[in-house]
């Protein structure tokens, strides 16, 4: 019974601090995002499977071993979003928004993979997600990971990543490519595990995905992307890493970055950190011109990225996040009851305000800079008697007697400071 009780493996309460730290991350992506021209969008958290199942790629770990599937009560195959793509390309389509291009889509919420729990990893987990559809030129790419650099950077975060990129090329790259994969692994194919030797005839660029030992030895061996580019690809990828070097966005350039989803073409990048272990993706996303066609709507280029919002939590700095209050200290019955008004007064001036009503002034005192107050207000019958109040910065110890009107000047210094 008692373990009925525990949140289901993978999933994680989400409780006042750390609460704090998600809408963070959260508010700084809606901002960047806003710099970029992004409008945001919600899409359902659940899907019908199909848009998952024929967009992310059948032979994909995501579907084929991750999604949350099950039937509902009138015999609809349903799926729990396992990423926002599909879901919005989906909306895309339904919502004909055709005509309404280029878009800037930012959503955020939650996404659920079945995938084993550890550090950085969960089952439900929260992403925020970047979408820029009708976007057929480099500069949309160059602008996707210039907005990722710009999240990373106004989370404080930034010195702790790194950007890998890659090009996965256009479809006759690709052609090319999986044709010299196939011939390369067709030899080994008795030694591959025996998923691989199924996407071998499926999927065969999702062997480079493989997790299995034996196979990433194989693996190591194979031919790599780029040197089955058409000029096409070639010139394309040359202008983003042309665009990353005119802003000072440094890269390195990964001929293994396939990315774990079926969807990409071109552009593909990660942003990644050594400071959460093996799960080592904070930002990660791509080029996915095929995506919307596939399903169905009008062919339209787009480029987009998601970055996993635990993830980031666990890079920030804490002490950063937290909002600093001003602690009000009345002495006396009468000053309590001012202490309310002036509460009200400076909360309608955007301050937030704490309260200390209860102990003696010295332990009030230092509950307040335990909160981490940028000020104590203290006052008795004396001070009121005088029209004034006593205001104490706790940074610098200052100490000062202010009429009420002069009260809001002093404490939005301190503010500033
Ligand atoms: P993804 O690489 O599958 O891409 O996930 C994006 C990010 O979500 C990862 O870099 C990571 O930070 C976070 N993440 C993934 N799985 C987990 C997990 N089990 N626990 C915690 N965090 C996780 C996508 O989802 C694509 N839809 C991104 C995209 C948008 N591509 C184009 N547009």
């Amino acid at each position: 019974m008692s373990q009925k009780l525990q949140p289901v493996r993978g999933t994680k309460d989400i409780l006042i601090e750390e609460h704090r730290l998600f809408s963070h991350v959260v508010n700084a992506a809606r901002r960047v995002a806003g710099l970029y021209g992004f409008d945001e969008v919600a899409t359902p958290i659940f899907e019908f499977t199909d848009v998952f199942k024929r967009t992310l790629g059948d032979e994909s770990d995501v579907v084929s071993k991750e999604m949350y599937t099950f039937d509902d009560r009138g015999g609809e195959s349903l799926t729990l979003r396992p990423e926002f793509t599909a879901g919005i390309a989906r909306a895309f389509v339904s919502g004909g928004l055709g005509n309404q291009l280029p878009l800037k889509l930012f959503s955020s919420g939650p996404v659920f993979r079945y995938e084993r729990p550890q550090k950085g990893r969960q089952r439900q987990f929260h992403q925020v997600n970047f979408e820029m559809l009708g976007a057929a030129e480099p500069v949309a790419d160059i602008e996707a990971i210039a907005l990722g650099a710009q999240l990373l950077e106004t989370l404080g975060v930034a010195d702790r990543i790194a950007l890998q990129i890659n090009s996965l090329g256009d479809t006759q790259s690709r052609d090319n490519y999986r044709a010299a994969l196939v011939e390369y692994l067709s030899d080994y194919k008795s030694e591959l595990s025996e998923d691989s030797k199924v996407r071998l005839e499926k999927n065969p660029m999702r062997i480079l995905d493989s997790k299995d030992e034996g196979d990433r030895k194989i693996i190591a061996g194979a031919p790599v992307i780029s040197g089955y580019y058409t000029d096409e690809a070639t010139d394309f990828f040359a202008q983003v890493t042309e665009g990353l070097d005119m802003l000072g966005i440094k890269y390195t350039r990964n001929n293994h970055l396939v990315r774990g989803l079926d969807y990409y073409c071109h552009t593909a990048f990660e942003f990644t950190t050594e400071a959460l272990g093996a799960q080592n993706a904070v930002l990660a996303g791509g080029r996915y011109d095929g995506l919307i066609g596939t399903m169905g709507g009008p062919q339209t280029p787009a480029v987009g990225f998601a970055g996993g919002i635990e993830r980031l939590m666990a890079l920030i700095d804490r002490q950063v996040v937290r909002s600093r209050p001003v602690a009000l200290i009345p002495i006396g019955e009468r000053a309590e009851k001012e202490a309310l008004v002036l509460a009200h007064t400076l909360r309608g001036e955007g301050f937030y305000v704490e309260l200390a009503y209860s102990g003696n002034v010295k332990k009030r005192m230092k509950k307040a800079n335990n909160t981490n107050a940028i000020a104590a207000v203290i006052f008795g019958d004396e001070e009121l008697d005088n029209g004034v109040v006593k205001v104490k910065a706790f940074d610098n110890g200052d100490e000062a007697a202010v009429t009420p009107d002069q009260l809001l000047d002093r404490l939005g210094a301190f503010k500033g400071g």
